[in-house]
């Protein structure tokens, strides 16, 4: 069995592309490369309609299953819209091709977990800023869009928590199993932005979690899928293999080209 996992595909943030191309460009690496179960990290569009009609399209299209986790972007709503950020989250922990309605059983040794997480200031320059400015979420002139585009009436570090807890409950209930979980929020501060940085001695702080560091000392996740940050990579600490893997926007492009890219930020697991 072959799955693929892949994040930050943001469908919708590319004017010179439409919605089929993407499609079609996921569709033809699932071909080529003989995907039998396709992951996607989070960040697919702006509108959850939009991210589960996609998924729904992409399964139907290459005729394998696949799966997905919503991230910050896929909870967003239009600037001056009504928030109504958790009605959205039960859309999601709803729909059967979230792995937020429940973890997937891939054989008798391995499952497949997954949860946004949310980001709770656990990376940032202490130095620079105060936690009342990060907070705030807006300093001079640049905002954290989230505050914009989404809310959950409680703060970040207590959704965090919230969040960790939901998907305890979720790998408690495959805890004999080897583990991949997918994250959208970066888990290890390996993989936020290096400091010191213009942007994100301030911007870091909405990338990361701490609050699921236990988890990787009770639980046998051999491997942790995560996007958010705009860079790939790959890092093995004790017994887990971390794995930063987004598509990101086209001028983050390593390869130039939507298929050479996919196939360059995808991660490849034959179980
Ligand atoms: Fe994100």
């Amino acid at each position: 069995m072959r799955l693929a996992f892949l994040s930050d595909l943001h469908i919708d943030r590319n004017p010179a592309m439409q919605v089929t191309d993407y499609l079609h460009a996921c569709l033809s690496f699932c071909e080529r490369e003989e995907i039998d179960m396709f992951v996607l990290g989070g960040d697919i569009s702006n509108a959850y309609q939009l991210t589960q009609q996609f998924v729904r399209d992409l399964e139907q299209l290459a005729g394998i299953p696949v799966f997905y986790i919503p991230g910050n972007h896929d909870f967003w709503q239009k600037k001056d819209e009504a928030k109504h950020t958790w009605d959205i989250y039960e859309r999601y922990v709803q729909d059967q091709h979230s792995l937020l309605k429940q973890p997937i059983t891939l054989n008798e040794e391995w499952a497949l977990v997954g949860h946004p997480a949310w980001y709770n200031y656990a990376v940032y320059n202490r130095a620079r800023f105060t936690l009342a400015e990060i907070e705030r979420g807006r300093f001079k002139l640049a905002t954290w869009q989230d505050r914009l585009r989404l809310d959950f009436r409680q703060s970040d570090p207590e959704v965090s928590q919230y969040f960790k807890e939901e998907l305890t409950t979720d790998i408690q209930k495959v805890h004999d199993k080897q583990i991949i979980l997918v994250n959208h929020m970066v888990t290890i501060p390996e993989f936020t932005v290096p400091m010191p940085h213009r942007a994100f001695d301030y911007f870091n702080a909405f990338i990361a979690t701490d609050d699921l560091d236990d988890l990787f000392v009770k639980y046998a996740i051999a491997y942790n899928f995560m996007g958010h940050v705009h860079f790939r990579g790959e890092l093995q600490k004790k017994d887990t293999l971390y794995v930063a893997n987004s598509l990101g926007y086209p001028k983050e492009w390593r390869k130039g080209s939507l298929l050479a890219d996919i196939k360059d930020a995808a991660y490849i697991i034959e179980l």
